[in-house]
């Protein structure tokens, strides 16, 4: 090309979750049975969609409006119900024209690190879900600025680095919270939410809060809202249907906006995602039309919570089962359905292994782990999957350098899901000896 076309921040686009897919796919075909622990679609694992939410979907889809455009901001009728819904919690107020639907939190994620000027930053945590690190570090053409989320302290941000990062970078205009959290499976409590929200007062920052499992907490773990704690900060909640009804296919989400007409400056940056929005028209009509009918169902909460509960449940068996392991550093998972889990700084190496009884299977993991700059994690998830079957997610490609992996707890049937914590811990204990 006599112009270089590639986009300055086009190498920090990377989407592990998915890539490992790749492999696992070909280890399967080469006769690999294979224990997909890697990707948060419930759906993908076997969640079965109650009769009466296909029947609204179904009923919403015999209305020709639902094959319509609709309003760039939403359907006025929806935004009216969740501005209530926001309102009711009795922390900041907002109105219907502070909600903007997007298709899917991963649109809005594009858009919202996409219009901010190239030289602002926004303080991702690390470990963090890589669409958000990935989307801020592409924007600006540069490495991720990071706080910490400590494994030694349930995963919860390390508000002493968040608070260096904001001080020694002028650049950073924002932070970035995931409650819960992707990939940590960490719950933050109130006090958490209000450090961070004093940090973003005291250094005139925005707050965006990803709140895509907020109804997704367990083992009696308590935390709030954005809207409940942000006081006058200017700030973008973020939510959708893809983990909680679970209806990812859909790709409907939406951004609140707290406290937009505060700043004009953020005011106006907020104004260009909805401009941004206007250009591409507007996010898919039919999921918003039925959002009502469903978040109001008379099954829908307890429909909620049985998942809720088997999440629990599977939280349980997995930090029982691994905080015995010799190596790792586990922590209880209190949200989401993921779990991470660290192993100790230097406990990797280059030589571990674990044995993989095919041959094609072995050199094939062979020849990926001798792939130049292969991380210690991803040879050890390598070998996992080689050996087990089992496809986890390496935990440095979230953001950190911290060695370790994220799985789900996603797996429905009980015994199976306590033999692949079982096999797990056998194979983590074996590699390490190796
Ligand atoms: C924290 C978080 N935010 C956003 C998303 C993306 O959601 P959506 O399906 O609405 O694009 C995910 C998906 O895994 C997620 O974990």
């Amino acid at each position: 090309m006599r112009t270089d076309i590639v986009h300055i921040g086009a190498g920090e686009l990377t989407y592990e979750i998915r890539n490992i897919v790749n492999v696992g796919e070909k280890l399967q075909k080469l006769g690999i049975k294979t224990y997909w622990e890697n990707i948060g679609d419930p759906v993908a694992k076997g969640e079965e969609i109650p009769l009466w939410m296909k029947k609204l979907v179904a009923e919403c889809a015999m209305e020709n409006s639902s094959y319509g455009y609709s309003p760039t901001r939403g359907i006025l009728t929806t935004r009216e119900f969740l501005a209530a819904e926001v309102n009711r919690r009795g922390g900041v107020q907002i109105g219907p024209d502070d909600i903007l639907f997007f298709n899917g939190l991963g649109d809005a994620i594009s858009k919202i690190y996409g219009m901010l000027r190239r030289n602002a930053r926004v303080v991702v945590s690390s470990p963090s879900y890589t669409t958000h690190s990935s989307a801020e570090a592409s924007h600006a053409g540069d490495r991720p600025v990071s706080y910490r989320l400590d494994p030694r302290n349930n995963w919860f941000p390390d508000l002493e680095d968040m608070e260096n990062r904001i001080k020694y970078n002028p650049a950073v205009a924002g932070i970035l919270m995931i409650n819960p959290d992707n990939p940590t499976g960490a719950v933050y409590p109130e006090e958490i939410l209000r450090g961070v929200v004093a940090l973003a007062r005291k250094y005139d920052l925005f707050i965006i809060c990803d709140e895509v499992y907020h109804r997704i907490v367990y083992n009696g773990r308590k935390t709030k809202s954005l809207a409940e704690v942000i006081g006058d900060v200017p700030a973008i909640a973020m939510r959708g249907i893809s983990k909680e009804m679970p209806w990812p296919g859909s790709r409907c989400g939406w951004i609140e906006v707290y406290n937009g007409d505060k700043d004009p400056m953020f005011q106006k940056y907020v104004g260009s995602i909805l401009n941004s929005k206007m250009v591409e028209v507007c996010s898919t009509t039919l999921p918003q039309m039925v959002l009502p009918a469903i978040l109001t169902h008379p099954q829908y909460n307890a429909y909620l919570a049985e998942r809720v509960d088997r999440y629990e449940r599977a939280s349980n068996i997995a930090y029982n089962t691994l905080k015995e392991v010799d190596g790792l550093i586990v922590n209880r998972t209190d949200g989401a359905f993921y779990m991470s889990v660290a192993f100790e700084p230097g406990i990797l190496n280059h030589r571990q292994t674990l044995p993989i009884e095919n041959n094609e299977v072995r050199e094939h993991v062979e020849q990926l782990v001798a792939q130049p700059g292969t991380s210690p994690d991803k040879r050890f998830v390598y070998y996992l999957l080689g050996s087990t079957g089992i496809c986890v997610v390496p935990l440095s490609s979230f953001a950190t350098e911290l060695q370790g992996f994220r799985t789900t707890l996603l797996e429905r049937d009980e015994e199976r899901f306590r033999k692949i914590c079982g096999t797990l811990a056998e194979a983590i204990r074996r590699y390490l000896a190796s």
